[in-house]
Order: C-alpha cells, then structure tokens, then sequence
C-alpha cells in the first residue's frame, strides 16, 4: 500500500475539475452514468460557509456546509472529522439527510459510541488483544472493545479537533483536516502527521483523500465511518436496501470479531453480495459468522487483479428502491468492512429526533484488514519514517428508477 511517490497533485482530482468545468453553467443531469430519472436541475455555484459549534477542550469547533452546483449539501465539523449531514435528492428531486448522525455537537461529544460520521485513527477496525510486535518490539494498546483494541483506542481521532481549512478550486469545494498524533498517544509508536481531505464534486460525490506521515515505524488503517439510510435518517430499517459488493471472498471471524486469518469464499454463503442482494434476505440465516456478528460485521476482500493493485476501483453499489437513490463507493484500498448497524439498540435520539433501533443503517468502511498488524498473510498497514500513507475513497450519490 506504500511508496515514496508523493500524489499531493491529486492527479485524478485534476481530471475531475476538468470535466466540472465542462459542464459548468449548463444543466446537467443529477445522476451519475448509467443513471436516469431525476430529471436535472439548473447549476449553482458551489459553496462552503462555516458556523461555530461549540468547543471541546477548550478547543473552537466548527461546522462547515458544502454545497455543490446541483445543490446536494453535506455537513461536516472538525471534530472528529465527522461527517454529520448528507442531503441528496431522490428520484422526484425532493432532499433528504441520508445519514445517521446527532443534531449537537454535545452528543457527538457525550456518546457517538457508533462513531457516527467519524474519522477513525489510528488503526480502524479491530487489532486482538490490543496487542501486536513491530520490529520486535510490542505494543500493547487500549483493550476498548471486549479483549481488543478497536477504532484507535479510548481517544481515537473520532475524538480529536482538527484543525481544518476551507478549500475552493475551480468549482469545487472542500474541507481539509489535519491532525498530529503525538509519539505514544493511545500507546501507538510514532508521530503521526494526518491530513485528510474532503471534496464535494459536482458529480455528487464525496471525495476522501486520505494522507499521513510518520517519523518513526508506525501502523496506520484509516477510514471513515458514516452510517447510511437511503431512505433518510431516521425512517427506520435498512434491510430492504439493495447491496452489491464486489468481493468474492471475505475474512471469517472469531466470536469476538477478530479475522480468524482465513479468506473464505463468500459463494453459497450469505455474505455473496456479488450480485445484487438486499441487506436484509439472508441476515437471519442460522450461519455461525452471522450469529457472531449479530448480522453483518464483516472485511470483505475486494476483487483486485492483483494483490499489489491499489487502482480505484468499484467496491460497492447500493440501490434504495423507494426513493431510487443510489449510492456506489470506489477506494483505493482492499478491504470494505460492511455492517449492518446490528449495535444501535434504541437508546439513540438522531439528528431529527427518532430514536436509532438496531439496522435503521449501515457502514460501509473502506479499510485494510481488521487485524493485520498480526496477520502477516494480510497486506500490510506498516508505515515507516520517509513512506506516504495514501488512499482514497469516493461515495457518489445517484437516483435511478427500479
Ligand atoms: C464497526 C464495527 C462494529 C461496531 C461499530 C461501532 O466498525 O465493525 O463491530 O464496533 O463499528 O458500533
């Protein structure tokens, strides 16, 4: 996943601004290709305004409003990075906030235990017993999930303000974060200097480019963790959702969600999103994996040409057939963890005020393997002084008609 190139060029971003450019002051359709319906909307500028949130630590946090030129408007706040507000159209143009999420700051601060939104850091996912060696010597972190480590910790960057910076070019906005995880916080080795970047394309995509370097051997997995409805926040069950994934295997677990180390073939199972499924056909099958789960909580091996190959490309599409929004996610890493929100329990109010109940959303977290630190057959999250952590992750919002 490593190399010494630097894409701070953003080269793929460049072709994006291109086409924007392209299209700018015309009417453009909503969606993406291979889309219909929705007809199309006059173009507006795009925007980004911020607001002052509250403070944590001490600490000004903000939140920043993007809008884009077909007026899809995301919400995100330096705090965690976090993702609180998506608003896309659905198929008769009518705007809905279609992820899970908190209307204050003070929640998010209080009990986003679903790391609604967030930024996950150091490590996203699960590392067993908290415990792994890195050149000989080991490490033992914060055991915050049952007997493992999960999502960075006690303090993990969900947690953490960032510093942010409001980017506008050439049609686009963004938001960049930044971050330095000090040498030892949450007991990982090294400094860790993050910057992750936010864009909202016109295209109605959210891009995430992901950027950290460290001055000593470290390990890094970072992802983002929004909750989806397509339906909107707050309606209730995602299992009528449509999800396809293109990943012909997956990484079994143990009863305690640590991968047992094999990739197993997902045909005949009901984890074989390869074609279209909805979430909720097979989530009470009397499968062990899915009874340790409670549903679907599992690293699902992406289709690469290549063990090597860190090409963007298509991960997972997701069809809400009510609304006919449609949501594809493409990345650059080898791993999507889907899960199916199986701990929102109904102790929750979300950000309209309906209380969250077990799979009323879903995350799809692009990542590399939960655990791979111990699991040298996985690729690896090693990242050494002078070596450029860089991935990327787009989610695109669509509609379409059944
Ligand atoms: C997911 C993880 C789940 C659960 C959730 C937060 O990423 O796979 O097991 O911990 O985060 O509630």
């Amino acid at each position: 996943m490593l190399g010494t190139i630097s894409r701070r060029a953003h080269p793929r971003l460049g072709a994006l601004l291109g086409l924007v450019i392209l299209v700018a002051g015309t009417t453009v359709a909503l969606s993406g290709a291979g889309a219909t319906a929705a007809g199309s909307v006059t173009q507006q500028p795009s925007t980004i305004s911020k607001e002052p949130w509250g403070t944590v630590d001490g600490e000004q946090v903000d939140l920043y409003t993007l809008t884009n030129s077909n007026g899809m408007e995301v919400k995100i706040t330096n705090y965690g990075g976090i993702i609180q507000s998506i608003k896309v159209p659905d198929r008769d143009g009518n705007f809905d906030n279609v992820t899970l999420g908190f209307a204050t700051l003070d929640e998010y601060v209080d009990h986003n235990d679903p790391y609604f939104g967030a930024i996950i850091g150091r490590y996203g996912n699960r590392i067993a017993n908290g415990r792994f060696t890195l050149d000989g010597v080991t490490y033992q972190l914060a055991q915050n999930n049952g007997p493992n480590h999960l999502h960075g910790g006690v303090r993990g960057f969900d947690k953490r303000v960032w510093t942010a910076t409001e980017l506008e070019q050439q049609g686009i906005v963004g938001l960049r974060l930044n971050y330095t995880s000090p040498d030892g916080e949450e007991m990982y080795p090294g400094t860790l200097a993050v910057e992750m970047t936010y864009w909202l394309t016109n295209r109605n995509e959210i891009r995430m480019e992901y950027h950290a370097t460290t001055d000593a051997p470290t390990i890094v997995n970072l992802t983002n963790h929004a909750y989806f409805n397509l339906a909107g926040e707050g309606t209730g069950t995602i299992e009528g959702h449509f999800l396809r994934l293109n990943a012909s295997h997956y990484t079994p677990v143990d009863e305690t969600l640590i991968p047992t180390g094999e990739i197993a073939p997902v045909a005949g199972t009901p984890f074989d999103f390869t074609t279209p499924h909805t979430i909720g056909e097979r989530i009470r099958d009397n499968h062990e994996q899915i009874a340790f789960g409670r549903g679907y909580d599992h690293n699902f091996v992406l289709d690469r040409p290549s063990p090597e190959d860190t090409s963007m490309i298509n991960a997972a599409q997701v069809f809400e057939p009510t609304t006919g929004r449609a949501l594809v996610i493409t990345t650059t890493e080898p791993g999507i963890q889907f899960y199916s929100g199986n701990f929102l329990d109904g102790t929750l109010v979300g950000t309209s005020g309906k209380f969250y109940r077990q799979g009323d959303g879903f995350a799809l977290e692009t990542q590399h393997y939960p655990d791979s630190p111990n699991k040298p057959q996985f690729p690896s999250t090693v990242l050494r002084p002078g070596e450029e952590y860089e991935t990327t992750t787009i989610y695109r919002f669509s509609v379409r008609n059944p």
